[in-house]
């Protein structure tokens, strides 16, 4: 059995590539793309997978689109299990302009799911998850899943002992009533969730301590892009400090932050550690252009360089 499984609700066939300058009117003469297979869980499931996890990925998919995500995630050797839908599953197309450095991203709606779809992906998620040791379910809600889908996630972890990490926003975000494990918004999503401004720190904390009092979250990495991450416990909170790369895309950011924390933690890090290889896993991701995620190199390297200086002050 699988030690992660991951649930990806609107996943994509992410297209990048790049133009020497993005015009109006006039063709956009393109670089040769590459193509990836996209969402939150599915990258997720990637940066596991780089990172030399266990991880298999749920994601219901139709059309065209859908099958060359299943060859796309063939490619990458990612383990999964496409549930059929009707509806074409989206494309999403990301252009960085050369000339700028600026990077275009056009996102697509998912197509609507029925009930029965719906339901046909929790009974699979049931199915494969009997056993493992993380449920990790990241992204949006295409339309027709009701917004309470992933607290219905959660219930389903919780009856059988399984520790969920969630990555999601909006109304997603604001039906969740309880059962994660650990929940890891960006500054900007527990923003939309507290609806305050949160320009300091210790109003961040209390944010995410709202979270935990309610008893939604028992964990809550804020991430916080350019500025670092914050974990957050009912006990303590520690700030984390950016780690600085040169920054080419930031597509995959926070869904590498979060694969590269659940590999931590199934491999025994404690939290502050796993959190540290998330956000080097984070970090390596910005290095490398449109949709490609990051490399097992980078991360063991950024991760090793900040861990150092906090092993040496131990001494
Ligand atoms: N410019 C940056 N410099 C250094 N580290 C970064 C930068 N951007 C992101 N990171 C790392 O990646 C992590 C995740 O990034 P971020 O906070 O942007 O989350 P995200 O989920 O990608 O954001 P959102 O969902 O709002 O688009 C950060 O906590 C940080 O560790
Ligand atoms: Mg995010």
């Amino acid at each position: 059995m699988p030690e992660i499984v991951t649930l990806t609700m609107n996943p994509a066939l992410d297209i990048a590539t790049s133009a020497d300058t993005v015009v109006p009117t006039d063709k956009v003469r393109c670089a040769p793309p590459r193509y990836d297979p996209g969402g939150g869980g599915i990258n997720v499931a990637r940066v596991v997978r780089v990172l030399g996890g266990d991880a298999f990925a749920i994601f219901p998919a139709g059309g065209p689109a859908g099958g060359t995500l299943e060859n796309l995630l063939d490619r990458d050797g990612v383990p999964h299990s496409r549930i059929p839908i009707d509806g074409p599953t989206r494309e999403n197309f990301t252009v960085d302009e050369r000339r700028s450095s600026l990077q275009y991203r056009f996102v697509l709606p998912g197509p609507a799911l029925t009930q029965a779809e719906c339901e046909a992906c929790l009974a699979r998620l049931a199915e494969v998850a009997e056993g493992t040791r993380f449920i990790v379910a990241s992204g949006s809600l295409p339309p027709g899943v009701p917004v309470g889908f992933f607290q219905t996630v959660a219930d389903l972890a919780k009856e059988r002992g399984i520790p969920f990490v969630l990555d999601t926003s909006g109304d997603a975000l604001r039906a969740m009533r309880s059962g994660v494990y650990l929940l890891k918004p960006s500054i900007r999503e527990l923003r939309e969730w507290v609806g305050r401004e949160l320009r300091e720190e210790a109003q961040q904390v209390e944010a995410a301590r709202e979270l935990i009092g309610r008893g939604i979250s028992q964990i809550v990495v804020v991430s916080l892009g350019a500025k670092g991450a914050l974990l957050v416990t009912a006990e303590r909170y520690e700030s984390l400090p950016p780690i600085a790369v040169p920054v080419r895309s930031t597509v995959g950011a926070g869904d590498s932050m979060v694969g590269a924390i659940t590999v931590g933690l199934v491999k025994g890090l404690d939290l502050r550690h796993a959190v540290r290889l998330g956000m080097a896993a984070g970090a390596a991701t910005l290095m490398s252009p449109g949709t490609e995620l990051c490399h097992r190199a980078d991360v063991e390297r950024l991760y090793a360089a900040c861990i150092a200086p906090e092993a040496e002050a131990a001494r």
